[in-house]
């Protein structure tokens, strides 16, 4: 089959990666081999192209965010057919779905509603599971006491399903940030109560808001850059989840209002092998909301067929840091 694969990290302006033939999916008992229909894009993608390699005389397949058709079933993977029409992520040990086809573990698929277009639901997974387990961990409601919440970066593809996550399940307020015009009219249509800039101050704005602290913080981009800002707005024992951590942060600012730190790491779940059914059901219920009309898709491009052309735009796309919404691929059949 085709896949888009390289063999050495690279930056975008040494763009390697190519459309080449490679083996079919070996398929573990668990899993289902998947026919991609639609590819999500997302930074953390491009961060890996940017710093993983192959082993030597391999190559690498990324991309862990689709939509497709089942055609295969390993004897371990219950629940789904052949010719059932899903969406997922996968394992980032493992080769990804950008590919005609991907072996993937049936636990972290769900199947989508019959009018839902595969790019539509590709625009899903990876925003619904991040955001889901930031703000709710692993439940499915807010830890007590938080009725107010701030989403940095609410126009992004984490930012907008958090939004809208929070709207839908929640009676929280919800405060998105976003730095302009267009994605600031992309945050409020994802439901945000209010929206501030991100790059003005965050404290000042809100209390011109009438609100003069949060109780939690969902930062998902620049954390360490707004570490201040974030701390100043957050009452003591508020909580701060954030999926950027990355470097050193500052515990001190942290500590001195007593407040709860929540990382995220989307693949955690399957890299521990605990409860990974968990994120199959998360995106079951998803798909449940999405038919509901509760939740809604993100696509805001959508880019045509598995090249290195398209998955070269991109990843242009993601390393700029204004994607609103997501950029999704549609695969050719
Ligand atoms: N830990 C995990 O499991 C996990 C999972 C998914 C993603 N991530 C990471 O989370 C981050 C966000 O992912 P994403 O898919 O939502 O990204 P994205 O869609 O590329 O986010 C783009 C948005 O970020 C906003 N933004 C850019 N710089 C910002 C800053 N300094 N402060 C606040 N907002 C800023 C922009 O808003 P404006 O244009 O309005 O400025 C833009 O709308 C990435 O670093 C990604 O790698 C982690």
């Amino acid at each position: 089959m085709k896949a888009l694969a390289y063999e050495e990290a690279h930056a975008l302006d040494a763009f390697a990666i190519t459309l080449t033939e490679v083996a079919e999916p070996r398929l573990r008992d668990g899993d289902l081999l998947v026919e991609v229909r639609a590819i999500g894009i997302n930074p953390g993608e491009a961060s890996i192209r940017r710093t993983r390699s192959a082993e030597p005389g391999g190559r690498l397949v990324l991309g862990w965010e689709f939509a497709g058709v089942v055609a295969a079933t390993g004897p371990a993977a219950t629940g789904f057919a052949v010719g059932d029409r899903v969406m997922g992520t996968g394992d980032f040990t493992r080769d990804g779905s950008w590919a005609e086809r991907v072996a993937v573990d049936h636990r972290v698929v769900a199947k989508i509603p019959d009018r839902l277009a595969f790019t539509d639901a590709a625009s899903l997974p990876i925003g619904v599971l991040t955001a889901w387990e930031s703000l709710f961990r692993d439940q499915d409601v807010l830890l007590p006491g938080v009725s107010r919440v701030l989403v940095v970066g609410g126009a992004g593809g984490v930012g907008s399903m958090a939004t809208q996550l929070l709207k839908a399940m929640t009676p929280a307020f919800v405060i998105s940030t976003a730095s302009r015009p267009e994605s600031r009219e992309w945050a409020t249509a994802m439901g945000a109560d209010l929206v501030v800039d991100h790059r003005g101050d965050l404290a000042g704005q809100l209390r011109a808001a009438g609100i003069d602290h949060v109780d939690l913080v969902f930062s998902t981009s620049g954390t360490t850059g707004h570490l201040g800002a974030i701390v100043e707005v957050l009452r003591p024992f508020g909580h701060l989840a954030s999926i950027d951590l990355a470097g050193p942060l500052d515990l001190g600012a942290v500590t001195g209002k007593s407040l709860s730190l929540h990382s995220e790491m989307v693949f955690s779940r399957i890299a521990a092998g605990s409860d990974v059914g968990s994120q199959g059901r998360i995106l079951a219920r998803a798909a449940d909301d999405v038919a509901a009309g509760r939740l809604r898709p993100i696509v805001t491009t959508t880019l045509d067929g598995l090249t290195a052309e398209t998955m070269k735009t991109a990843h242009t796309l993601a390393e700029s840091g204004r994607t609103i919404g997501k950029t999704v691929i549609r695969v050719d059949r």
